[in-house]
């Protein structure tokens, strides 16, 4: 157990990207009530997601994170838990047939609300209100009352994650994950397309299999595994007050969870050294994230996991690299031989997402698609120059068929942006962009197996 750490010891830091409650009385009621409340997930189980990390570290699995940049109220529809969940489906079997490695499945669900800002406030026509950090904090329409933090939000927030929560868990266990439904998750609005015909072929080539291993007797029935599969969630740990009422002692080993999400991750702006975000962390025993951007020196990643991970527990630590399709190559090499000069046993993941947003002509934030696939190739080339293990992809994606990124085989332009453009903050991939996206990653996965099995067979 961390030394020096309680839930609440992260308030004697420095906090930013919290929001001003103005009723402290309200705040104070909606934390009491929220510590009352059942966790959303167990401590177990956020030990069975380290110890699948842990395989990551090692080389021998890979990691898929993805989901809502944020999730809101408004988009809060049973469709749209399916088809993002249906999407990460597909998006892991493309990854598992092309790698023959585990893939672990990780929502930016079911509790991914909190937004951090680059200001404080937002400006419009001359006005000033304060920003909007997402649905669990305040409304995003520019209105004086909505833009006005309300701790009661965080109560809603808890309740759509419990809904969210509970609807994956039932995809996920109840056969909806099943194997044999694998040419079923195919979405309608992707049925022309070269991906999606390349998906339809490996489905065909999964299906095969399966028929020929049902005749030797192994089955859903025989091999559990075949009709469930294991998913997690996970979400950036930066509304603290909502994170430390739900912050619980596991009973079974007396360590403190995180139990709002199985994984939390700490973001680029409030990894800093002193950070109330990095003590929060460090006290729970949850796998967890830091993003890793361009501002981040070697020595202080080298301190930062000397903090979150002081014993050295493979799977406790993800670094998730963003810097942007024209830097990757360039800065993220220091960071990579720190670490592994040190030993230090973590996964390494590559967020295409973040570093890669820019504002179209009329005005939308978005991501050209190119360039995500460009950084992407770029942290693979670094791995594979630095003879580490790119071990994994976080992505702000959905199983709409919105507009968010241009480009794509699917071709999304600037002029289309504002057909469907749905998100409540960054712009996300949609459903035929993610498994696009997937082939790609595929491919990277196959050179570097493939460069693995030649570097053994030279060294037998
Ligand atoms: C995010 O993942 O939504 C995010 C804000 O990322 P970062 O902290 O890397 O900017
Ligand atoms: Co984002």
């Amino acid at each position: 157990m961390a030394a020096n750490w309680s839930p609440d010891s992260w308030r004697a830091r420095d906090a930013r990207q919290l929001p001003d409650y103005p009723d402290a009385a309200a705040l104070a009621a909606a934390e009491r009530e929220l510590s009352s409340y059942p966790p959303l997930v167990f401590a177990g189980e956020a030990r069975a997601l380290r110890a699948d990390l842990a395989e990551v570290a090692a080389g021998r699995g890979f990691l898929l994170q993805g989901g809502d940049c944020a999730e809101s109220f408004a988009e809060f529809h049973p469709n749209n838990i399916r088809d993002t969940f249906r999407v990460l489906l597909q998006m892991a079997v493309v990854l598992t047939y092309a790698s023959k490695l585990p893939v672990v499945k990780l929502g930016r669900m079911a509790g991914q609300f909190a937004k951090p800002r680059s200001t404080a406030t937002e400006e419009v026509e001359g006005r000033a209100l304060p920003a909007y950090r997402g649905d669990i904090v305040n409304d995003q329409a520019f209105d004086a009352s909505g833009r006005m933090p309300d701790p009661r939000r965080m109560v809603r927030a808890y309740s759509q994650a419990a809904a969210t929560l509970n609807l994956l868990r039932a995809f996920a266990s109840g056969g909806y994950a099943n194997l044999h439904q694998v040419h079923a998750w195919m979405l309608d609005d992707m049925g022309r397309g070269p991906w999606a015909e390349r998906y339809r072929d490996v489905a065909d080539r999964i299906g095969d299999a399966l028929g020929f291993m049902a005749a030797c007797g192994i089955n859903p029935d025989t091999v559990p595994q075949l009709k469930a599969t294991a998913f997690y969630t996970s979400h950036e740990a930066l509304l603290l007050p909502y994170e430390q009422a739900l912050t619980r002692q596991d009973s079974l080993t007396g360590d403190w969870y995180d139990t709002s999400a199985h994984f939390l991750w700490v973001g680029d702006r409030t990894r800093f050294a002193g950070s109330a975000h990095v003590e929060y962390l460090r006290g729970v025993g949850n796998p967890i994230g830091v993003k890793c951007g361009p501002s981040l020196e070697p020595d202080a990643l080298l301190r930062l996991l000397d903090m979150l991970d002081p014993g050295r527990e493979p799977g406790r630590v993800t670094l998730i690299a963003r810097f942007g399709h024209d830097r990757v190559e360039r800065e993220l090499p220091p960071l990579v031989r720190a670490v592994k000069r040190e030993g230090r046993p973590v996964v390494w993941s590559c967020d295409p997402m973040h570093g890669n947003t820019v504002k179209s002509a009329g005005g939308y934030k978005t991501r050209p698609f190119d360039r995500i696939l460009s950084e992407v190739r770029g942290f693979f080339e670094v791995h594979r120059a630095e003879g580490t293990h790119g071990g994994g992809i976080h992505a702000e994606m959905t199983g709409q068929n919105v507009t968010e990124c241009t480009g794509g085989a699917v071709d999304v332009t600037e002029q289309s942006l504002g057909d469907r453009y749905h998100t409540h903050c960054d712009p996300r991939l949609n459903a035929a962009q993610s498994l696009e996206l997937a082939f790609l990653l595929a491919e990277m996965l196959n050179a570097e197996m493939q460069e693995r099995e030649r570097a053994r067979r030279a060294a037998a």
